[in-house]
């Protein structure tokens, strides 16, 4: 093994013990067994089923298909199938227990360690996939760890979603003062410059099959947010009567608002004429003006949008504005450029509850000054989920390939409850366009006028 090998091979082994650190604090440290078991939303797993769900996929993706070991427990592949068994069915299988299930994780993975140890890694940069070696191509550059570490870690996010919707006390830590500056950008929108830029990626050893292949877009210019829109400027629309006026809302949009009586983000309380509380993880606070707003779904995006003045950005208009660095002509990883995302650049990963202020995290703006792309929310596009051309599904449809052109929407960026390494510029997120149980909120964008 060279030394480019040991160095991704150790960077893997810290990143597995750090998902899985994160994976106990939100259940085996944070709840009893009635907690782990319960079924908190009709929209969410029992917590105790993600947990012993993200132990499967890593026996079925490192220890079978990379390791070529022999199965541990092929007997409850079945229970932790996704698409076997829908959320809202899960509390009634026959689980493994808490205890079992930390087990069962604790087995898989001391031999996925031996499995790391004498695994060939291969090119450090990923080849072209052409089909012809699976079990070479799931190995290169380290993109099968990749991808199981990125997997924990969507799946602790979804148990965020799920320990927002429990009631009862509190259990998880309140965060820390967030250190970046406030400085918000001058301006509240940009122009993006009309022309070429390159979207998606060829060869992140991190990247997802959607995130490839990529491919040069060339877009006419338009205007974007340098921020995400705040609660302040949320209630503004809610006190405009924007839940109330038809013609703010799609056809689908005021269908939802109707059916749900909906008056404002979930979790939000009105305490008095325009003046809102929000519960957060089991604590009622009131809802603070300067923060990105957040649990909207995408017709309240949308909504919002159309009462502005404005629209969504598409899904490749907030990759530009993300990656696209004027003075070179190349797209980068994140909007500040090539370096790993530190605590100066964004909020991610649970390092607080809840999204920072509008305006933090000047470091991590990209180069025409749009800040906060990557952390805090995830933003809802106008873009409808589907494959990029030339899209080969790797290494299983499952994971994004059966969700194409379905009608779910594309959320880009990232939240704070988003592990560093499970977003980039090119990630793709996506989801129901009636969905705000998870970290959502939104920019505007405009058309430019013609000059
Ligand atoms: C990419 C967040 C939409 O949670 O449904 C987890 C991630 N895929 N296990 C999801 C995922 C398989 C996925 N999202
Ligand atoms: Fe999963």
């Amino acid at each position: 093994m060279n030394h480019e090998q040991g160095t991704v091979k150790e960077r893997i082994a810290a990143e597995l013990a750090a998902s899985r650190r994160r994976s106990n604090g939100l259940t085996l440290e944070a709840l009893d067994d009635a907690g782990l078991l319960a079924q908190h939303s009709e929209l969410m797993s029992p917590l105790v089923w993600d947990l012993a769900h993200i132990g499967n996929y890593e026996e079925q993706w490192l220890l079978r298909a990379a390791g070529g070991r022999e199965a541990l427990r092929p007997d409850i592949d079945q229970l932790y199938d996704a698409f076997e068994n829908p959320r809202v069915d899960r509390v009634e299988l026959p689980l493994l227990t808490p205890e079992e299930a930390a087990d069962y994780n604790d087995r898989v993975r001391r031999r996925v360690l031996d499995v790391l140890d004498r695994a060939d890694l291969g090119p450090l940069v990923p080849r072209q996939r052409d089909g012809s070696d699976p079990r070479g191509a799931l190995l290169d550059a380290g993109f099968v760890f990749h991808m199981v570490i990125q997997h924990e870690h969507q799946h602790d996010e979804t148990m965020l979603a799920t320990h927002q919707l429990r009631k009862g006390e509190p259990v998880l830590l309140e965060e820390t003062a967030d250190v970046a500056p406030l400085r918000p950008p001058a301006e509240p929108e940009v122009l993006v410059p009309g022309g070429p830029f390159t979207m998606g990626t060829a060869d992140d050893p991190w990247a997802y099959d959607n995130e490839r292949p990529a491919r040069t877009v060339d877009l006419p210019p338009y205007w974007i947010d340098t921020r995400p829109v705040t609660n302040a400027e949320y209630q503004a629309f809610m006190a405009d009567g924007g839940y109330r006026t038809r013609r703010w809302w799609s056809h689908e949009g005021w269908e939802w608002v109707r059916r749900r009586e909906a008056a404002s983000p979930a979790f939000w309380r009105r305490e008095g004429d325009d003046q809102w509380s929000r519960r957060r993880f089991g604590r009622l606070e009131m809802v603070p003006p300067e923060e990105p707003v957040q649990h909207v779904n995408y017709h309240e995006a949308q909504a919002y949008a159309r009462w502005a003045g404005k629209r969504l950005p598409t899904e490749a208009e907030w990759e530009k504005a993300a990656r696209f660095d004027p003075a070179t002509g190349r797209s980068t990883r994140y909007p500040w450029g090539d370096t790993e995302p530190g605590p100066l650049h964004a909020n991610l990963g649970q390092r607080r509850l809840g999204p920072t202020a509008a305006g933090r995290h000047p470091d991590g703006a990209s180069p025409l000054g749009v800040h906060q792309l990557i952390g805090d929310v995830w933003e809802w596009t106008s873009t409808t989920f589907t494959g990029y051309p030339g899209f080969r599904a790797f290494p299983y449809r499952e994971y994004s390939e059966v969700f194409f052109d379905d009608g779910y929407k594309v959320l880009r960026g990232g939240s704070w409850a988003t592990h560093p390494t499970a977003v980039r510029s090119t990630f793709r997120n996506w989801d129901f366009p009636i969905r705000r149980q998870i970290f959502s909120g939104f920019r505007c964008a405009r058309d430019a006028e013609p000059a």
